[in-house]
């Protein structure tokens, strides 16, 4: 043991006890820590290595997709392998123009801004941005009406990486100014079962491969969830059992939570028996669901739907939202005009 780096060591109680603050230890920090996206991956590996041999800054990248799947950590990777600095802020947080100057004149060369929820930048900012992304350059205009005069400001070429849940909900002249476009999928169990294991291994958790699969399977194609569950799942581990996550312990805590087999909660079973008793089945429209759900639209949209659709329980139809013959069953309700299955 004498080789060993206890000052560094990434499981020290210190760094231990930040975990649960904050993700950031558990975010992988280089694209070849980087599970899953296969694809975006090999895209953005590609755009780098051309980028940095150019001596450039990278071109402007959109990344969208359903929450949780890693677009910070990815803005954290590309602005570390370009080796430059990362400025995070989202679009709720710049008010006014003079928020993103300030930010944007602060920027070394080739640096990367990170604006999070950027379909909600308002639109004096957005159009601050343009000539930013464009042409390196901000028209900063000030006063009103005759006396209004306006400035031309350099600012240094950088990134902008923008993430956003839905890229069709960005205003069309910002969508094009992105010069790289990169859609986040839900992962596959594997893939989650993997990030499991190795955030097991970082925060020194005992976890069999099965308990791994078993919290994968559960949590909705969504790494954000999957670590999530793992440090509760510890925590019955820890205080009923030995403190190993095996499948049965897992499966254990995981009903305790309200967590189906599919990873279902508590609400994704009131949003299809909603459907379902309410409205028959479907189809009905986003807005009178998430009404009735008392919730608001975008985010039944982009936050419940996009794992309903995916296992095949949901579907949206030009006249509303369908429940499929599949949510039935996992809800044991009979499909109607079909002879009731039973169990599973
Ligand atoms: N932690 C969260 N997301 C991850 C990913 N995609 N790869 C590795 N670790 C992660």
């Amino acid at each position: 043991m004498e080789d060993f780096d206890f000052e560094n060591r990434i499981v020290a109680p210190q760094y231990v006890n930040n975990v649960d603050d904050s993700e950031f230890s558990l975010r992988p920090r280089a694209l070849s820590e980087y599970i899953g996206q296969e694809q975006v991956k090999e895209n953005l590996s590609i755009y780098i290595e051309a980028a940095r041999a150019r001596r450039e800054p990278i071109d402007h990248v959109l990344l969208y997709g359903p929450p949780g799947l890693g677009k910070t950590t990815l803005a954290g990777i590309i602005a570390r392998e370009m080796g430059v600095n990362i400025r995070i802020t989202s679009g709720p947080a710049i008010k006014i123009p003079g928020d993103l100057v300030a930010l944007l004149t602060g920027l070394e060369e080739g640096d990367v801004l990170f604006i999070d929820e950027i379909h909600r930048l308002p639109s004096t900012v957005e159009e601050v941005l343009y000539p930013a992304m464009e042409d390196n350059a901000i028209d900063f205009v000030f006063g009103k009406g005759a006396a209004a005069r306006s400035i031309r400001l350099d600012v240094k070429p950088f990134t902008l990486i923008g993430a956003t849940t839905r890229s069709g909900q960005l205003t069309a002249p910002l969508r094009d100014r992105f010069g790289v476009l990169l859609r986040l999928e839900l992962y596959k169990v594997e893939e989650l079962a993997e990030i499991v294991t190795r955030s097991a291994g970082i925060l020194g958790i005992e976890i069999e491969s099965d308990g791994a699969i078993e919290i994968a399977s559960r949590s909705r194609g969504t790494p954000r969830i999957a670590n999530r569950l793992l440090k509760r799942v510890r925590d019955i581990a820890q205080v009923r059992y030995d403190g190993v996550i095996t499948e049965q312990v897992a499966r254990d805590a995981l009903d305790r939570f309200g967590i189906d087999e599919l990873g279902l909660d508590e609400f994704d079973r009131k949003m299809l028996s909603a459907i379902i008793n309410n409205y028959g089945g479907g189809p009905v429209g986003l807005d009178t669901l998430a009404a009735a759900l008392g919730e608001e639209a975008v985010t039944v949209e982009d936050v419940y739907e996009p794992y309903l659709m995916q296992i095949g329980f949901l579907m949206r139809t030009a006249r509303g939202r369908c429940v499929t013959p599949a949510a039935y069953n996992h809800l044991n309700i009979p499909v109607p005009g079909q002879q009731p299955i039973f169990g599973d």
